[in-house]
């Protein structure tokens, strides 16, 4: 898969990827706002691993974020199964040195619309970030994503004990704000 848009591509991660993902996602402002599973260091060991789960996922859904076909940054979904496989939940993060280019903004309107054109059983994507997590929050309000609740003391990161916010959009919202037509979409799976 690859998205090209006028401020990023969003493409499958490649193996070669490793050194430009172990320089980026290694940064304590970016793990602040990520799950445990996003490490800290986050070494070249912890990048090859990745890329290597991704490589493998059946269908696809972490992408790369790249600049210069350079991997600055990563959003992905997950699929839901049982009752809840019409939802999926969204995640991203992007390089320290990227922020404020409105990168992520883009990529995470045309991953929503990617993901609802490529699984027609999905109804609604979700994303849920800490609520110090103000960049998040903004970027999902400005792609289109509704505030649907608070969850309180729902984590414990970096030794506090934190709130959530759900953030979701439904098929029908993002389709209608014109999602749809985002980016240059090429699909390379043969
Ligand atoms: C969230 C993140 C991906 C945003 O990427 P980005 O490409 O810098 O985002 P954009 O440039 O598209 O938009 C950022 C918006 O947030 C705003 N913003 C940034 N920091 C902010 C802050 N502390 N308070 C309020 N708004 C803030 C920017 O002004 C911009 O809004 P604008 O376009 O209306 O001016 C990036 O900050 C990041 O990687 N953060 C750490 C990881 C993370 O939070 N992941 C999400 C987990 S749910």
């Amino acid at each position: 898969m690859q998205i090209i848009l006028s401020e990023c591509t969003v493409r499958d991660w490649h193996l070669d990827d490793a050194a430009a993902l172990a320089k980026h996602a290694n940064d304590r402002r970016i793990w602040l706002n990520m799950r445990d599973a996003f490490p800290h260091p986050y070494t070249i060991v912890n990048a090859t691993a990745f890329l290597s789960t991704a490589a493998a996922m059946q269908p696809r859904t972490w992408f790369a974020v790249t600049v210069d076909d350079q991997a600055v940054g990563g959003i992905g979904y997950t699929l839901h199964d049982d009752v809840e496989r019409i939802a999926a939940e969204i995640g991203y993060w992007l390089g320290t040195a990227f922020w404020g280019r409105g990168i992520m903004t883009a990529a995470l309107r045309a991953v929503t619309a990617y993901a609802f054109r490529e699984h027609s059983g999905l109804r609604r994507i979700y994303a849920v970030p800490y609520v110090t997590s103000t960049a998040s929050a903004h970027i999902l309000e400005k792609v289109g994503y509704r505030l649907e609740g608070r969850m309180r003391h729902s984590v414990i990161k970096d030794g506090k004990v934190l709130d959530q916010f759900i953030y979701a959009i439904l098929r029908d919202e993002a389709m209608s704000t014109g999602h749809a037509a985002d980016g240059d979409v090429s699909d390379r799976r043969h």
